[in-house]
């Protein structure tokens, strides 16, 4: 055991830089040499904030070797070493992360040009600061000659073979056409900008890698972000490779350019090179405006903010410049970044932290759902403690264990999800995590039917998970039909504790109804007579009322027919249930599953002692069926019978009901009223009948 074990120190200045370089450098080989980051991005940022901090406070200890001393990134061996012909800066970047931030820029500016609040606002371009890779391209007599990565800023590589793969970038400029960008082709020019991949391009591309390792494929990974895929792309030694990542380019500035005295094009401003780089046939973000004074920057980051979600690819922040090109050579660079410019960013979307523990939900319709317990962490200004894994297909994908390093990703209103595990700092003999193959909540079996994503829980009527949604289906109008029990009403019964299982419906009294928020003494009566009515009711509702998973309201009602009786249904075998027309192999399973479950029998039993009851008969043979595979839309009141009424004589004779009007409708049967659906019938020329015509048809006339 050393002594550091046995006395915990402060660490000197010197020792906590030196430890930050060597992280640093470490994260940035990681990240910029083997395209295999580890780190989000904002932890990179505080621990290189904190050694310029520290070397600044320490100007001593400042070392050529430190990370703070260069762009970042070392050339890989196979890729052909570029010179910059103009270094590859960077940009600085505003820590005031709120709107208002944009302020201080406008104000080191201002102060650097010796201007005065009695002097005009400034104006600036602002631009969105793409999240992918920067890139030189560099074109000779308007042909592509050349495409670097920025290296260590003054050395880059040679990608050109790569780049030449992506559709975006013009191989040879487009001539002017616009007499607003109307310069001649300058025989050197070189274009900066971003290399991305949008995000429906990186989700493709991860389906397909995923596939490929599903199929055994060696070598092959999916990537963390965008960024990350779009850098390795641009890295591949086989452009053939490349060519398959779908890849994108936004321009936003120059690097060398033939000088207007050796004939070369002048620009006054930087908006105007911009609109002079889509003229010759580069991307230029559409969001790219002039902002006259720091309070258009202000909006501009706040709309763009706003916005962000939308964007098909990922920014993580905006951009400002100042636009006039003369006041940019005044301004000049400190150190190694243009006083000209800074980027402005939102805070993070992904971040790190551990995992807690893998718990399962089980949400209203029983869906079984892993969510992922962190340590809290603060991600896009809100602290998260839970992210969720979707699936037993999508934890075992991501392989996320109790004990884990994770990066979480919260994106706007998107519910927090981790994004990827660090496999380093994986504790040893971490088990992987497994889908139970019992509801948590209610202990009943929990099961995936094929061609599911989810595991669910069978408890049905019992799991108390569950009760809000087994309550609503049991009350509804066409199941065992509780008037006046709604949303709200099941959600207050559920949350007082006071309905834990069906039955419990039946043994509410008056002073319970009557003392929940905003109910009356009638309203409970009527609650309480609606009840007792619902106890007459027919084998058809009570089966669906039951909510059994794939049991509608049709199926149910080939059940009653063909069986007759509840214990016949709950006991026949997966085959007998198949005889049923209508029920094919998964609702088979689905009800004997259903039934196999101890606690749903007892519900059943229990609400049959409650009092519930119906007309049971034989088994019956189907009714003849005239008016099987026709479609039928019901619109307007009908003189005799209520719409529910039509629905079921219909039904029982075969046809199908629909709720809107298209070409495979049959028939129409409009009554007093009727809307839309109508005026679209008569558009489609599908034929319309009144009650008596439905009666007719029906052979009930
Ligand atoms: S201007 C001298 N504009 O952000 C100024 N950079 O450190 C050069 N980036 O990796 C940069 N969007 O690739 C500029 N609209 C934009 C940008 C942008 C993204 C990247 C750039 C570099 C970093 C700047």
């Amino acid at each position: 055991m050393s002594t550091s074990d046995l006395f915990s120190f402060e660490p000197t200045p010197a020792q906590r830089a030196t430890a930050l370089r060597e992280q640093l450098n470490h994260h940035a080989h990681l990240y910029y040499t083997l395209d295999a980051p580890e780190l989000p991005d904002a932890e990179y940022d505080r621990l290189f904030r904190e050694l310029q901090t520290l070397e600044a406070a320490h100007p001593e200890l400042l070392a050529p070797d430190s990370p703070t001393q260069r762009v970042g990134g070392r050339v890989l061996d196979a890729f052909t070493p570029v010179r910059h012909a103009v270094p590859m800066l960077s940009i600085n970047t505003e820590t005031d992360t709120e709107p208002t931030g944009a302020l201080n820029f406008d104000h080191r500016v201002r102060r650097a040009l010796g201007l005065t609040e009695a002097d005009a606002p400034l104006d600036y371009v602002a631009e969105l600061k793409f999240d992918g890779l920067a890139m030189s391209l560099r074109y000779e007599n308007g042909l592509l000659v050349q495409a670097a990565t920025r290296g260590d800023g003054e050395v880059g590589e040679d990608v050109t073979h790569n780049i030449r793969t992506i559709g975006q970038i013009p191989l040879k400029l487009q001539a002017p056409t616009l007499p607003t960008a109307s310069q001649p082709i300058p025989p050197v020019l070189e274009v900066r900008g971003e290399v991305y991949m949008r995000r429906d391009h990186f989700d493709a591309l991860n389906d397909k890698q995923r596939a490929k390792i599903a199929a055994g494929a060696k070598g092959e990974k999916t990537f963390v972000n965008p960024r990350n895929a779009a850098a390795g792309a641009v890295r591949q030694l086989d452009s053939g490779i490349a060519a398959q990542r779908p890849l994108s380019f936004f321009a936003y500035g120059l690097g060398d350019i033939t000088s207007p005295e050796q004939g070369g094009p002048a620009f006054d401003t930087h908006f105007q090179l911009l609109m002079q780089l889509k003229a010759w046939g580069f991307p230029v973000a559409e969001q790219t405006t002039v902002a006259h004074g720091a309070d258009e920057l202000v909006a501009f980051h706040q709309r763009i903010g706003a916005s962000r979600d939308q964007l098909p690819y990922d920014i993580d922040g905006v951009v400002y410049k100042v636009n006039s090109l003369a006041l940019q050579r005044q301004l000049g660079f400190v150190t190694r970044e243009p006083r000209w410019a800074v980027a402005h960013k939102y805070p993070a979307q992904e971040q790190l932290t551990t995992v807690l523990a893998i718990d399962v939900q089980v949400g209203r319709t029983g869906k079984l759902t892993p969510v992922a317990k962190l340590a809290p962490v603060c991600v896009g200004n809100v602290t998260v403690t839970n992210a969720t894994l979707h699936n037993e297909d999508e934890a075992r994908r991501k392989d996320v264990r109790v004990g884990d390093t994770v990066i979480v990703r919260r994106a706007g209103d998107v519910i927090p999800e981790v994004v990827a595990v660090l496999p380093d700092k994986r504790v040893a003999d971490a088990p992987p995590f497994t889908m139970p193959h019992q509801c948590p909540v209610c202990g009943s079996a929990a099961v995936r039917e094929e061609g599911e994503a989810d595991y669910r829980s069978t408890g049905g009527l019992f799991c108390s998970a569950q009760r809000k949604e087994a309550s609503l289906q049991f009350a509804h109008s066409r199941a065992v039909e509780v008037e006046g029990l709604g949303d709200k009403l099941v959600e207050q019964l559920v949350d007082a504790g006071v309905v834990k299982t069906l039955p419990d419906l039946y043994r509410l009294g008056l002073t319970a109804l009557a003392s929940l928020d905003r109910m009356a003494d009638k309203s409970a009566l009527n609650i309480l007579a609606a009840l007792e009515k619902s106890k007459h009711t027919t084998l058809p509702r009570f089966l669906f009322g039951l909510g059994i998973r794939h049991v509608g309201e049709a199926t149910a009602k080939e059940l009653a027919r063909h069986f007759g009786q509840l214990d016949r249904i709950m006991d026949a075998t997966e085959e007998q249930l198949l005889e049923v027309s209508d029920v094919g192999p998964v609702v088979a399973q689905s009800i004997r599953t259903f039934f196999d479950q101890p606690h749903n029998r007892e519900v059943v039993e229990q609400l049959r002692a409650c009092g519930l009851h119906w007309a049971e008969g034989e088994p019956a043979e189907r009714a003849a069926q005239p008016l099987a595979g026709k479609t039928f839309v019901l619109t307007g009141t009908f003189p005799t019978l209520s719409r529910d009424q039509a629905k079921d004589l219909l039904e029982a004779a075969g046809a199908k009901v629909a709720g809107s009007v298209s070409k495979k409708t049959d028939y129409v049967v409009a009554g007093a009223e009727a809307g839309s659906k109508l005026d679209k019938a008569q558009a489609l020329g599908v034929e319309v009948l009144d009650e008596a015509g439905m009666m007719g048809l029906l052979g009930q006339g």
